[in-house]
C-alpha cells in the first residue's frame, strides 16, 4: 500500500516583486519620468518596433540615488532568501527604456552580472507584461497538450507590471517584452547589479589542500 506521496522541486527560478506603497509610486514615478524625460530630449524618429534608451549609467546621476538605493536593499533581500553569505550588491548598469507604441524588446539576459530588475514607471493599459522563457534546455523536448498551462507545464511565464513594481530575476534568465501595441509609451528602468568583491571573495577555488574526488558522488563544488 502507498504510504506517501511527495513532490519536490528542484532547481526553482526566483524571480522576486516590489511593490511600493501607491502614493510613493506616484511621486517617486512622476519624479523619474521628467528626470529620464531631461536626458531623453530630444529624441531622434525610430524605425518601427525600436525603442530608446539612456546610457547605462544612470546610477552615477545624483537624481536616481533613490531608485538605485531601493533596488539595492532589494538585492541584498534576494541574496539573504537564496541563503548567500552576507556580500554587496551593486548596481552595474542602469537605463532608461521607453517602448513607444509598436516598441518591444526581443529575448535576451544580461551577461557579466548576478541579477538584474526592472522598474516600471509607465505601463499603458493591456501592456503589461514582462516574459520569461523556460531556462531548462531540455524542457521543450516533450511538449504534450495540456488541460491549463502552469508553472509545471508551461514555458513562457507572463509576469504582470505595473507601475510603482520592481521585478528582479537572475541575469541570465532570457526575458523579452511583447510589441506595445497600444497608443502610449512603455516607460521603465532596468538595472544589473554584480557583486562588489567578486573577485576577492569568489573566484578563489573553492576548497583548500589536496581533495580526492569521487566520480560516483554529487557534488556542488568546481573540478
Ligand atoms: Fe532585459
Amino acid at each position: 500500500m502507498i504510504k506517501n506521496v511527495t513532490v519536490t522541486d528542484i532547481y526553482p527560478t526566483p524571480i522576486w516583486t516590489v511593490d511600493l506603497d501607491n502614493n510613493d509610486a506616484l511621486a517617486a514615478n512622476a519624479y523619474l519620468l521628467r528626470e529620464i524625460d531631461k536626458l531623453m530630449t530630444p529624441r531622434e524618429a525610430l524605425p518601427p518596433g525600436s525603442n530608446w534608451q539612456t546610457d547605462p549609467t544612470m546610477h552615477r546621476l545624483p537624481q536616481f540615488a533613490e531608485i538605485v538605493k531601493l533596488v539595492e536593499k532589494a538585492a541584498i533581500g534576494a541574496t539573504e532568501y537564496l541563503n548567500l553569505q552576507p556580500r554587496d550588491l551593486v548596481v552595474t548598469g542602469c537605463w532608461a527604456n521607453v517602448n513607444p507604441p509598436g516598441g518591444r524588446n526581443k529575448t535576451h539576459h544580461h551577461p557579466n552580472n548576478f541579477l538584474s530588475a526592472v522598474y516600471y514607471l509607465q505601463t499603458p493599459e493591456a501592456e503589461d507584461r514582462l516574459i520569461f522563457e523556460d531556462p531548462r534546455p531540455q524542457a521543450t523536448v516533450m511538449m504534450p497538450r495540456v488541460v491549463q498551462f502552469n508553472l509545471y507545464n508551461g514555458n513562457l511565464l507572463t509576469f504582470k507590471v505595473r507601475p510603482g513594481r520592481l521585478v528582479m530575476f537572475p541575469a541570465w534568465l532570457k526575458h523579452a517584452v511583447p510589441p506595445n501595441n497600444s497608443k502610449r509609451d512603455r516607460i521603465s528602468i532596468a538595472f544589473n547589479l554584480m557583486f562588489k568583491n567578486y573577485v576577492e571573495e569568489s573566484s578563489p577555488a573553492l576548497w583548500e589542500g589536496t581533495v580526492t574526488l569521487d566520480p560516483g558522488a554529487p557534488s556542488n563544488a568546481q573540478a
